[in-house]
């Protein structure tokens, strides 16, 4: 299948960061298309009836996350646009901003007509100096032709965008710690309920969205909720941005409509590289579970590889070959989550820190077969007692790389001479009792 570029439209053209050629090629359409003339609760329910799903990993509706928000004029509420940008295998949210940030800051005018926020916020990772540039820039142009500032096309809707540069950690990606390191705190995830459509940013209604959801929102006000629901498949509209990375040839971004075929995608980005074939991928960044060579087919879309119990996620497919070990991976993926748990709550904070060091073990050949189902057990407790999706996030790919690739884990187990398949070692905590091993 052909790529079928949407959000990724004008990328080519070194320009479009520029507001006469975003007009030129038909940007600023939408806002004057809904802005006075689209009622917000018409708006609200055109995209819930897109069926557009947040593209920063979740897939929650983004019509309904809009329709939870209270209504009333004089309330304060807020519009976050979420552009942290740090799960690893993800970049498409930095290229739409680097090549195209008018389409964003349009985005972000509906959103905030559509629940009537005064003032929106786009937290940009810290590291992305020349989408911050950029992003900055095109506020300002965007303001000097009237999209932004007081009483937009004449009406009583007024809205100012603050660009707000992120704190550098994983974690204040996640809506809640985000919204505290906006305050001015520390990066650490807020308990839910309350949700930030209730009580977001300085305790107010917020919208917190995605780069590529709010991106979406221009075309389906553009091109009408019909056309929109034809591309992809019931209940999972649209295209998507997939970025493929890791032992491909052509790493980078392609648009197709969600629900291609994993193999298509990979074939988009010109296949493995010579002589190798592919052993596994993760196909939604790498909080997810691996899929395999007989996944090859399977499409890419939301509820699909929720039911093959991993997640299409940010879409990003980070590639490995024949040659690639799969300890390794696990071991440095498991790293990353150690470094990145902000420490709030002890299953996650100590849990990523020793299957790091069971993993080091391993890899250095003094592993024991034990090793593998008490990682197993510490993965489980992460996933079901930890305060935030980080740690559930941080064990998957761990899980599924013991599943699908136990022989690697046992092989460098071998290697270790006193390895026996019964560890020495009683379990400290009850609830590993299952593997105490008498
Ligand atoms: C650890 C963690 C990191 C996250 N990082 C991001 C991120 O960088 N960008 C993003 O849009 N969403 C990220 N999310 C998801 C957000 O919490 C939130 O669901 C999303 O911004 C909602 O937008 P959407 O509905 O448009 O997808 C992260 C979640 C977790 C648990
Ligand atoms: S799960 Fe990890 S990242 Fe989330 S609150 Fe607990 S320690 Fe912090």
């Amino acid at each position: 299948m052909a790529e079928m570029r949407v959000l990724m439209a004008h990328m080519d053209d070194p320009d479009q960061c520029l507001i006469g050629t975003y007009e030129k090629n038909g940007g600023y359409q939408a806002i004057k298309k809904a802005i006075p003339h689209i009622p917000p609760d018409t708006l609200i329910d055109m995209v819930k009836q897109s069926w557009l799903r947040g593209r920063g990993g979740a897939g929650f509706s983004t019509g309904m996350k809009w329709s939870f928000v209270p209504k009333g004029k004089g309330l304060d509420k807020y519009v976050v646009c979420n552009c942290d940008e740090s799960e690893p295998g993800t970049f498409k949210d930095r290229l739409l901003i680097e090549k195209d940030p008018h389409q964003l800051i349009e985005g972000v005018i509906l959103a905030s007509y559509a629940i009537d926020a005064r003032r929106a916020f786009i937290y940009c990772r810290g590291e992305f100096y020349e989408g911050i540039r950029k992003l900055k820039k095109a506020v300002e142009e965007a303001r000097n032709s009237g999209y932004l500032g007081n009483h937009i096309f004449g009406t009583d809707f007024s809205l100012e965008i603050v660009v707000h540069p992120g704190a550098g950690a994983y974690i204040a990606g996640e809506e809640t710690a985000l919204l505290n390191s906006l305050e001015g705190y520390r990066a650490t995830p807020r308990l839910k309920p309350p949700f930030p459509a209730s009580s977001g940013l300085y305790s107010k209604p917020t919208v917190v969205n995605n780069v590529e959801t709010l991106c979406n929102v221009v075309h389906i006000v553009n091109r009408g909720v019909e056309w929109y629901t034809s591309i992809g498949k019931p209940k999972n509209t649209g295209t998507k941005i997939f970025q493929i990375s890791g032992q491909i040839k052509n790493p980078g971004c392609y648009e197709f409509p969600i629900g291609i075929p994993l193999r298509e995608v990979i074939d988009a980005a010109g296949g493995m590289l010579p002589g190798r074939s592919f052993k596994a991928c993760y196909p939604g960044g790498s909080s997810c579970a691996l899929l395999n060579a007989k996944d090859l087919d399977i499409a890419m879309d939301f509820d699909t590889l929720t039911h093959r119990d991993s997640a299409l996620g940010t879409a990003s497919i980070i590639v490995m070959d024949d040659t690639a070990d799969m300890v390794q991976v696990a071991l440095r993926l498991m790293e990353f989550y150690q470094n990145e748990s902000c420490g709030k709550c002890t299953p996650c904070r100590e849990g990523t820190r020793w299957v790091v060091q069971m993993l080091s073990r391993i890899v250095a050949g003094q592993g024991t077969f034990g090793d593998l189902d008490v990682i197993t057990q510490v993965c489980k407790s992460m996933t079901e007692t930890s305060f935030c999706p980080l740690a559930p996030g941080a064990a998957l790919p761990i899980e599924s790389a013991i599943a699908e690739f136990r022989d690697e884990f046992e092989a460098y187990i071998r290697r270790n001479p006193h390895a026996s398949e019964k560890p020495k070692m009683k379990m400290a905590y009850p609830y590993m009792k299952a593997y105490a091993f008498d």
